[in-house]
């Protein structure tokens, strides 16, 4: 179920609830890929980081260690012991992105393993039993994200089999959620639209898909090396054909500043690997910028590495000392930094709800959306 309580523009601060709790949206959804995060970061931690909703992966999870053992184990949320919100990817992404040799084909995807190059077959049947097994509360279609650049043609054939693809997934969700032996009977299903970098493409495809009443659309294939502008475009193009009353997730987005600006152009979930792969490379995010934890003028810094932040990290220890631990390699740095780094993401979207909650998301997106980007 979603909910819209209140617009600023094309903005939207909602309401989502789903088989293990309520979701405040807008919201920054945290990567766990393989059923944790990367960068030592457990369930444990979820709660303390404001996460709302974690997300792991189809592709993943089916190769190791299987969605079987995970069914075995009582489902995803019982295998890592996180009891809220879960979204899985469906290894559209992944299949294309990781793996080697790949054959496209009307049924599915034959691929090569990333682990042992082993071929295997997925389709958007697998797909959803897969994603049945892990029991998460939200499946993602099994879709194709076209690579940048890509030709019309080439595009228009792909969308057109992501858009067959969804029926399918649909069909097969309906009759796995109702199995009487299925992990989440709640499982939700999410369309993704498709259609690289042609505005037309995008809108067809997505008036297709919305016809296919999903629980929610999300956008695909994007932030994949187009321009950010182009990308803000091709938002602006589908969010009008977009449900209104479903909500709207922008895949695999982005740095704070796409995130202030996809919110203001209509979308109300994100995904992203940057704070977590960032944070592993000493790079921070606080509110006055980006900082890298590495540099020397940090050496004898006592202050926390942003003193806006509240995070456990920033509470308790110093740039000094951080610095320290990134020289020194010690694994304890990635973890306090990707703990800051997920922290800060979490805030961000809570603060941007907070802002729509009293009318003042203009005002936060003209202070923000440029002096997240600063380099100190
Ligand atoms: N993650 C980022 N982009 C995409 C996409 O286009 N499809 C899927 N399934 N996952 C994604
Ligand atoms: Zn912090």
């Amino acid at each position: 179920m979603f909910e819209v309580i209140k617009t600023e523009g094309r903005a939207r601060r909602g309401v989502f609830t789903c088989a293990h709790g309520t979701v405040q949206t807008p919201v920054f959804m945290n990567v766990g890929t393989q059923a944790a995060i990367k960068g030592a970061v457990s369930a444990l931690d979820l709660k303390e980081i404001g996460c709302q909703v974690e997300l792991s992966n189809t592709y993943h999870l089916h190769l190791r260690p299987g969605d079987q053992v995970v069914r075995q184990m009582g489902g995803l949320h019982r295998f890592m012991r996180w009891d809220g919100p879960i979204l899985t990817d469906s290894g559209g992404f992944q299949v294309f992105s990781l793996s080697g040799l790949r054959k496209i084909k009307e049924e599915g995807v034959t691929f090569a393993s990333h682990i042992d190059g082993r071929r295997v077959f997925m389709g958007p049947e697998e797909s959803m039993q897969i994603q049945s097994n892990l029991g998460s509360d939200i499946a993602m279609a099994f879709d194709e994200c076209v690579e940048n650049p890509a030709t019309y043609e080439y595009a228009k054939a792909s969308c057109e089999r992501t858009l067959r693809w969804l029926e399918r997934c649909k069909v097969e969700h309906d009759r796995l959620n109702a199995l009487p032996d299925t992990v989440n009977p709640d499982q939700m299903l999410f369309g993704i639209n498709q259609g690289a970098t042609f505005a037309d493409l995008r809108v067809w495809h997505m008036k297709e898909i919305a016809k296919l009443d999903c629980d929610g659309y999300a956008i695909g294939g994007l932030a994949v090396g187009e321009p950010t502008q182009m990308m803000y475009d091709i938002i602006d193009a589908v969010e009008p054909y977009m449900p209104a009353d479903k909500p709207r997730y922008l895949m695999g987005v982005g740095t704070p500043s796409n995130i202030i600006e996809a919110v203001a152009r209509g979308v109300d979930f994100f995904d992203c690997v940057m704070p977590a792969r960032n944070a592993r490379h000493a790079k921070l995010f606080t509110w006055s910028g980006t900082r890298n934890m590495r540099n020397e003028k940090y050496k004898l810094d006592e202050a926390p590495i942003d003193p806006e932040c509240d995070c456990p990290v920033c509470r308790n220890f110093s740039r000094g000392y951080l610095r320290h631990l990134f020289v020194a390699d010690e694994m304890l740095a990635m973890r306090l930094a990707v703990l800051h780094n997920l922290y800060f993401y979490n805030q961000l979207t809570r603060r941007i709800r907070e802002a729509l909650d009293v009318g003042d998301f203009a005002l936060f997106r003209q202070e923000y959306s440029e002096k997240l980007a600063a380099r100190l």
